[in-house]
């Protein structure tokens, strides 16, 4: 499925959740959202470069909030995970997904593809991928593209270094021009879709 086809409703689902923008500290952490219609283009570079494919690529962002990020991405990837520690964050999600499947259907817009499993525990935690393997079928290795808007960048960065397979994708979103860099990481693209917004590694 092309980005082209999409265009409408991925156009909408940005939109509507760049309409509900939060910027605030929670319970756990600081919580910002990602801009959707920046990811867009991430999204764009990244499918472009066959680093996202719609019939394999396996999909985790590892503090998914509202799963604004998932929501997207689900047209994108086989399978789009999100993980939140903080139930009542999470809990957002329902409700806005139902309000935005309602207005993709009255724009005969395309509605997202059942593969979205959002869990809620601490990414840290390997008991959080029981949960996955149990919800979703797979394992934390069998993961593409892992993600984060800023959130312990650093932290996942050396879980993803321990357990993750070999050529795994890391993708950070929040910094531009002066970029972090990770041990056992290579920088893939230091401005993924060119919106100095994103930043691409990947496990050597
Ligand atoms: C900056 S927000 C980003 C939300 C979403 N990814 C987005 O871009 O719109 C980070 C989220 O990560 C969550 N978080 C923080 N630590 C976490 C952890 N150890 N495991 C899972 N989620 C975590 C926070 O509660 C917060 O909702």
């Amino acid at each position: 499925m092309g980005l082209h086809y999409l265009r409408r409703t991925i156009e909408l689902t940005a939109n509507y959740f760049d309409g509900r923008k939060v910027g605030c500290f929670g319970n756990a952490g600081y919580r910002k959202t990602t801009d959707l219609s920046k990811l867009c283009a991430c999204i764009e570079d990244l499918t472009g470069s066959g680093i996202i494919r719609p019939q394999s690529t396996v999909f985790t962002d590892l503090g998914c909030g509202d799963g604004r990020v998932n929501f997207l991405m689900s047209y994108f990837v086989r399978l789009s995970i999100g993980l939140e520690i903080d139930s009542e964050i999470l809990s957002e999600y329902g409700p806005r997904k139902n309000e935005l499947i309602s207005l993709l259907r009255s724009e005969g817009a395309v509605l997202p593809p059942e593969n979205i499993f959002l869990i809620q525990g601490d990414s840290l935690d390997d008991r959080t991928f029981d949960e996955v393997r149990s919800q979703a079928g797979v394992d934390f290795v069998d993961v593409d593209l892992f993600y984060t808007y800023i959130t312990l960048h650093d932290v996942f960065a050396e879980k993803i270094a321990e357990r993750g397979r070999p050529g795994v994708y890391y993708l950070v979103y929040g910094f531009s021009r002066i970029l972090p860099g990770y041990e056992s990481f290579e920088l893939v693209n230091r401005d993924v879709g060119a919106q100095e917004i994103a930043a691409l590694f990947r496990k050597k």
